[in-house]
C-alpha cells in the first residue's frame, strides 16, 4: 500500500475526536424515517456502513425543528425522537465499538413542500420568494423571517445540538450549503434583506455565525463541529467562488473544526454537486404528484443542467480554500477510486467524505484495505438520489441489477 493510502487507512483525530481512519460517510439524506421517526430502516442502512469499516458515519436530516423539513417524512431533533436517536447511536456502536457518529444539522429554510407545518403557515427564508418546490402542493410563496424567527432558529440549533450530544452523537455537521436555510442567507440571490442580516457578506453571514456560536455553546469546545459549505451557487446572482473563500475564512475564525467544500443548490442548480447523469428522468418516474411531474417535465432540462462526471471535481477549488484556513479540511465530491483517495491525501486534506461510493459499497474501506486493485463500481447514474422519496428510501439500483 502506498504511503498516502496508508495515511488514509490509519487513525487520525478530527479536532479532539480519535477516528480509526480518514474515510467518512457523507450526509446523504436517506429517506428512511417514516413519519420523521428514526427506526430500523435507517439503522440498517448505517449498520452496513459501520460494519464496512468507515471511521464515521453521518446521519442525514438532523433538522433542528419540525418546520425546517422539506417534507413531513424527514427526521427532526426533538424530545419525541430522543429515545429512538439514543437507540440508533447505541446500536451502531454495538456493530463497531470504535465507530463515530455525526449528524448533519440541516434546516431547509424556504425550500419546503411540507404541508404539515407545526409553528408556521408556510416556509420562511431570508426574503419573500416564489416557492417552486412547494407550489404544486399549494404553497407557492415562501415568506421572509422576522428577527424573532431568526432568534427562534438559533435557539432550535442550540437545543438540537445539545440533544444530539446527549443521545450519543460524537460530532455534528452544520449545513451551510446546497441552497438550504443558512445558505439562503449567505447567497445574495436569495437574501435581499435590508436589515443587519442582509446586504454585505458580513451581514449575510450573521445568522450562520450565530448558529455556529450557539451550536458550540451547546456541545462545548471538545466536540467537533463540521461545516458543509458551497464554493459557488452555480447560478447568476448567487454565491461566487471569491466570496465563498471569505465565507470559509469567517467560519474558520468562528471556530469551525473542519470544512467540507461542495457547491450548487438544490433549488437552482443541483447537478453542480452531483455531476454525472441528470436527475430529472428518475425524479419524474418516482413522483406521485401529477402537477410536480408535469413541472419536472417542463423545467427539468433547464434546472438539471448536465455536468459530465469526472473524478475529484471539486479538488482545485477546495485546495484554494484549504490554503486560506487553519481548520481541518474534509474533501468531498467524486472521490470514488482509490487513486483519488491517494491524491486527496497527497494534497494534504485531513479526511475524505464519500456519498455515492458508500451507497454503492458500504464496505468500501474493508474491501479497499484487502485489495489494492479495488474498484468501487459507482457509475454516477444518480438513480439513488432520485429515490429519496421512494417508499424504501435511498439504495443503489445498480446493486439490485447485479445481484
Ligand atoms: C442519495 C443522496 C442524498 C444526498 N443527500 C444529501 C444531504 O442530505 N445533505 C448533503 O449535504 N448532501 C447530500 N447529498 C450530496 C452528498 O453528500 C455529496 O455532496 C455528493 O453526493 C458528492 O459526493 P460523492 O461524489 O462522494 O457522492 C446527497 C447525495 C446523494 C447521492
Ligand atoms: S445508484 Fe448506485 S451506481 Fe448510481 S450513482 Fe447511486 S450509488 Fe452510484
Amino acid at each position: 500500500m502506498s504511503e498516502y493510502l496508508d495515511r488514509a487507512f490509519s487513525p487520525a483525530s478530527l479536532g479532539k475526536l480519535p477516528l480509526k481512519n480518514r474515510i467518512l460517510k457523507a450526509a446523504t439524506y436517506e429517506g428512511k424515517t417514516p413519519d420523521g421517526v428514526p427506526g430500523d430502516l435507517l439503522l440498517d442502512s448505517h449498520k452496513a456502513v459501520v460494519a464496512g469499516g468507515t471511521a464515521m458515519t453521518t446521519i442525514g436530516s438532523c433538522t433542528p425543528e419540525a418546520d425546517g423539513r422539506i417534507n413531513d417524512q424527514m427526521m427532526w431533533i426533538h424530545e419525541g425522537n430522543r429515545a429512538p436517536l439514543a437507540h440508533l447511536t447505541k446500536a451502531l456502536k454495538e456493530v463497531a465499538a470504535d465507530v463515530k457518529i455525526s449528524g448533519q444539522m440541516m434546516h431547509c429554510g424556504n425550500f419546503s413542500k411540507n404541508r404539515k407545518m407545526q409553528r408556521l403557515k408556510r416556509p420562511l427564508g431570508p426574503s419573500r420568494q416564489f416557492n417552486m418546490i412547494g407550489a404544486p402542493s399549494g404553497m407557492p410563496f415562501a415568506g421572509s423571517m422576522r428577527i424573532s424567527d431568526i432568534d427562534y432558529m438559533v435557539q432550535t440549533y442550540f437545543d438540537a445540538a445539545k440533544t444530539m450530544k446527549e443521545t450519543g452523537f460524537d460530532a455534528v455537521e452544520i449545513h451551510f450549503g446546497h441552497g438550504y436555510g443558512l445558505s439562503q442567507f449567505i447567497s445574495p440571490k436569495t437574501n435581499r434583506r435590508s436589515d443587519e442580516y442582509g446586504g454585505s457578506l458580513v451581514n449575510r453571514m450573521r445568522l450562520p455565525l450565530r448558529v455556529l456560536e450557539a451550536v458550540r455553546k451547546a456541545v462545548g469546545d471538545d466536540f467537533p463541529i463540521l461545516g458543509k459549505m458551497g464554493m459557488t451557487d452555480g447560478v447568476k446572482g448567487g454565491l461566487q467562488f471569491a466570496e465563498a473563500q471569505e465565507v470559509a475564512s469567517l467560519l474558520d475564525a468562528g471556530g469551525i473544526d473542519a470544512l467540507i467544500c461542495s457547491g450548487g443548490t438544490s433549488s437552482f442548480n443541483p447537478m453542480v454537486y452531483f455531476r454525472g447523469d441528470t436527475l430529472d428522468k428518475g425524479l419524474i418516474e418516482v413522483e406521485k404528484n401529477p402537477i410536480t411531474k408535469l413541472g419536472l417535465k417542463l423545467i427539468g432540462p433547464k434546472m438539471f443542467r448536465h455536468y459530465p462526471y469526472k473524478e475529484l471535481y471539486f479538488l482545485e477549488d477546495a485546495k484554494k480554500i484549504r490554503d486560506r484556513v487553519k481548520c481541518q479540511m474534509i474533501y468531498i465530491g467524486g472521490c470514488t477510486e482509490l487513486s483519488s483517495v491517494e491524491t486527496v491525501m497527497k494534497e494534504g486534506f485531513d479526511f475524505v467524505q464519500m456519498g455515492r461510493p458508500l451507497i454503492k459499497d458500504p464496505a468500501y474501506v474493508k474491501h479497499a484495505m484487502q485489495d489494492p486493485n479495488y474498484k468501487n463500481g459507482c457509475i454516477h447514474c444518480n438513480r439513488c438520489a432520485t429515490l429519496i422519496e421512494a417508499p424504501e428510501g435511498v439504495y443503489c439500483p445498480e446493486n439490485v441489477k447485479q445481484a
